[in-house]
């Protein structure tokens, strides 16, 4: 099993990052995966409101108060400690069948912090630093993130190993895609050299148009075999088992389409993954 921290990444919104981010905890629970942590780091709490009941959201401790909490100590072993005390005692479990699902949630109180912290490129040092520790203990942690390149963007790619980016098959979506990954570049560069760009994946596809058609063809001559073989496209059957909060596995039977289409995504993600850790072996640092 290919351990990862996974962060979905793009500027723009209605992509389905958090979507993507919804399913896959489940789709890897059915793969073996069996320690799971999903981050919500966008102040809008989509991801968050998904697992957790709304009321619940706005009470239970989020996110923000790890990093508030970090930004305002000073990086000294005991603060480090109680940095990663803090991080268990925010996390909800979230229990699937045998399994329990780890998912450190987020609000609005996040766009504060962010605006606090985003003068200081020491902090994304400090919450790597105790990341890497907390990470250890599981074997899949992703994170959404909101539709902007922004701090919470460094932020996120900083601390991951891997990224994949999401985007709708329409012009705006694709002409943001080289603003991420020229943040990618400087990421790796100064931040992060763990770090690997696994691909772009087409979401709410719409097979019967032309235009569809086309632009997915113009992705795959612009970024080639960074653009995943799989795709997902626009269903119903997941806007409906998103509104029950429901993974779709569970609603629907194993043959539908789009649960296809997930399955094949997630396998397609596991291989991309694994690949990229082979040539990160081979690589002379
Ligand atoms: N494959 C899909 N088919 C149909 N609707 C989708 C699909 N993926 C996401 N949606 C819907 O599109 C909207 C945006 O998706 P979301 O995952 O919240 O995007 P993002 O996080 O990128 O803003 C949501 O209302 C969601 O229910
Ligand atoms: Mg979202």
């Amino acid at each position: 099993m290919e351990k990862f921290v996974l962060s979905v990444a793009s500027h723009k919104g209605g992509v389905g990052k958090t979507t993507l981010c919804f399913e896959l905890p489940f789709l890897l629970l059915e793969r073996g995966y069996k320690n799971i942590l999903i981050i919500d780091l966008d102040p809008q709490a989509n991801l968050s409101e998904k697992f957790i009941d709304d009321e619940e959201v706005k009470s239970k401790l989020s996110v923000s108060e790890f990093l508030n909490y970090v930004n305002e100590h000073e990086f000294t072993k005991d603060m480090m400690i109680t940095a990663l005390q803090l991080l268990d005692e925010i996390i909800i479990k979230y229990p699937f069948k045998k399994d329990i699902i780890s998912v450190i949630g987020s609000n609005l109180t996040l766009s504060k912090v962010k605006l606090k912290m985003q003068n200081n490129t020491n902090i994304i040092f400090r919450i790597k630093e105790i990341t890497s520790i907390f990470f250890k203990d599981y074997d899949a942690v992703i994170i959404d993130l909101p539709p902007s390149v922004e701090f919470l963007t460094i932020l996120a790619l900083s601390i991951s190993t891997h990224f994949i980016i999401p985007t709708t098959l329409d012009r705006d979506s694709i002409q943001g895609i080289d603003d991420i990954l020229s943040l990618y570049n400087e990421i790796h560069r100064f931040y992060n050299k763990n770090l690997s760009f696994v691909g772009i994946i087409p979401t709410l596809v719409d097979n019967r148009t032309l235009i569809d058609k086309h632009l997915k063809t113009a992705l795959r001559e612009g970024y080639a075999n960074k653009v995943f073989q799989s795709q997902i496209s626009r269903s119903t059957k997941i806007r409906e088992s998103l509104s029950f909060k429901k993974y779709i596995g569970e609603m629907y039977s194993q043959n539908e389409k789009i649960i296809q289409e997930l399955n094949l995504f997630t396998d397609e993600l596991l291989t991309k993954i694994k690949n990229s850790n082979k040539n990160r072996v081979g690589q002379v640092s």
